[in-house]
C-alpha cells in the first residue's frame, strides 16, 4: 500500500504595498519594542516582519503608572506612546537592526500635529532598510482641539496627503477603530494616497476597581486590545478591505493560525499580533510556523490565495 504523499511545503509568502514578505505575520507596533530586545527571544527572521513601537520627533515619557490592566480575554493600555524619539532610532537601533540579515523592519509614526508626522518621517527618511511607514492616526489633534485625526475625515485626510507628500517609502495608514464608518476611512486613507492600510488599533475602553472606586489606570481611559476585540476587528477588517483596493493588513486579538486565516478570508492581505506577545513572547514565530502546518494539512499551496476568499453560500 502506498502512503499519500506529503505534502509540500505551502508558499506562505505575501505583497503588500510592492513588499514582499516570506510569511504574512507582522509583529504588531508597541509590543515588540524596537525590534532588537527579542531577538534573543524570536527568530527576527521567521516572521514576515514587525512593526517599531510608535516614534515621534522628539523623546517622549509617556503616562504615569498603572499603564496596563488585565481584562477577561483582553487588556488595557495607556503607555502614552513612550518613545526614544526618531533621531534617537535612527542614530542607535537601527544600525543594531541593519546588522540582522533577512528581516522586514516598518516604521510606526505618530504625532499631535500634521507638522509633527512630517518632521517625524523627515528624520526616518534619512535612516535605511526601513521597509515603509505605518502611521497611527488615533492621537489627538491638539492644535484642532483634540479631536483624534483618524476619527475626522478631515482631518485624516490632512495628515495622510502631508505624509505623502514627505515619505520617500510606501505608506501604511493604520486607522482607529473608535468610528461609526471604518469604511468611509479606510476610503479617505486610500485617496489621501495611502500605499495600504492597517487596522485596527485599540479600542476606547476603561475599567474601575469597585472596592477603591479608583480607575485601573491612571489614565482613566486605556485602549483595549486582545482575543477580546477580535470579532469587531475582524468586522472592521471586512467592512474596509469591501472598501478600497488597496492591501490590508488586519490585525485585533490574533492568537493562533487559525485566526490569521479568518482574517487573511475577510480581507487581509497580511496580519500583525500585539497582545499575545504578552502572555507568550515567542507567540508571533510560533503562530507563523502554526500558519504553515495548517495551510499543508489543508494542501493549500500559497496563503495568499486566502485574501478575500469567505465563502458566504
Ligand atoms: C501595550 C501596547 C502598546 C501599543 N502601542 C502602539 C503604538 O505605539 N502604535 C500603534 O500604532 N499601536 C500601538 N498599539 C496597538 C497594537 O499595535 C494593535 O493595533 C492592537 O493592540 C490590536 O492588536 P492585538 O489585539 O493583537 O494586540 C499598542 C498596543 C499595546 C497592547
Amino acid at each position: 500500500m502506498t502512503s499519500p504523499a506529503a505534502p509540500a511545503a505551502p508558499d506562505l509568502s505575501v505583497s503588500v504595498a510592492g513588499i514582499q514578505l516570506k510569511n504574512p505575520v507582522i509583529a504588531a507596533s508597541g509590543t515588540f519594542g524596537y525590534g532588537i530586545e527579542f531577538e534573543d527571544v524570536v527568530h527576527l527572521n521567521k516572521l514576515g516582519g514587525f512593526v517599531v513601537k510608535g516614534l515621534s520627533a522628539q523623546p517622549m515619557a509617556g503616562n504615569p503608572p498603572p499603564r496596563l490592566y488585565e481584562t477577561p480575554a483582553g487588556m488595557l493600555n495607556a503607555i502614552g506612546l513612550q518613545n526614544i524619539g526618531a533621531r534617537a532610532f535612527v542614530d542607535e537601533k537601527l544600525p543594531k537592526l541593519r546588522q540582522i540579515k533577512n528581516i522586514v523592519v516598518f516604521a510606526n509614526v505618530f504625532g499631535y500635529s500634521r507638522e509633527d508626522y512630517e518632521r517625524t518621517i523627515e528624520i526616518l527618511n534619512e535612516g535605511e532598510d526601513i521597509a515603509a511607514y505605518e502611521l497611527n492616526v488615533s492621537c489627538p489633534n491638539t492644535v484642532a482641539g483634540g479631536i483624534q485625526f483618524g476619527s475626522d475625515p478631515r482631518a485624516l485626510d490632512e495628515v495622510v496627503n502631508t505624509a505623502k507628500r514627505v515619505s520617500r517609502r510606501p505608506l501604511i495608514v493604520k486607522l482607529s477603530p473608535n468610528v461609526t464608518s471604518i469604511a468611509l476611512m479606510a476610503r479617505v486613507a486610500q485617496e489621501a494616497g495611502a500605499d495600504a492600510i492597517s487596522l485596527v488599533n485599540t479600542f476606547l475602553a476603561m475599567a474601575i476597581d469597585p472596592e477603591t472606586r479608583k480607575p485601573r489606570i491612571a489614565n482613566v481611559t486605556a485602549g483595549l486590545s486582545g482575543p477580546a476585540i477580535k470579532p469587531i476587528a475582524l468586522r472592521m477588517v471586512y467592512d474596509a478591505s469591501r472598501a478600497v483596493n488597496i492591501p490590508v493588513i488586519g490585525m485585533g486579538g490574533i492568537s493562533t493560525a487559525a485566526d490569521i486565516v479568518e482574517f487573511m478570508l475577510a480581507g487581509a492581505s497580511a496580519v500583525q499580533i500585539g497582545t499575545a506577545s504578552y502572555w507568550d513572547p515567542v507567540a508571533t514565530e510560533k503562530i507563523a510556523g502554526e500558519l504553515e502546518t495548517w495551510c499543508a494539512e489543508r494542501r493549500i499551496p500559497r496563503v495568499a490565495e486566502l485574501t478575500g476568499g469567505m465563502v458566504t453560500e
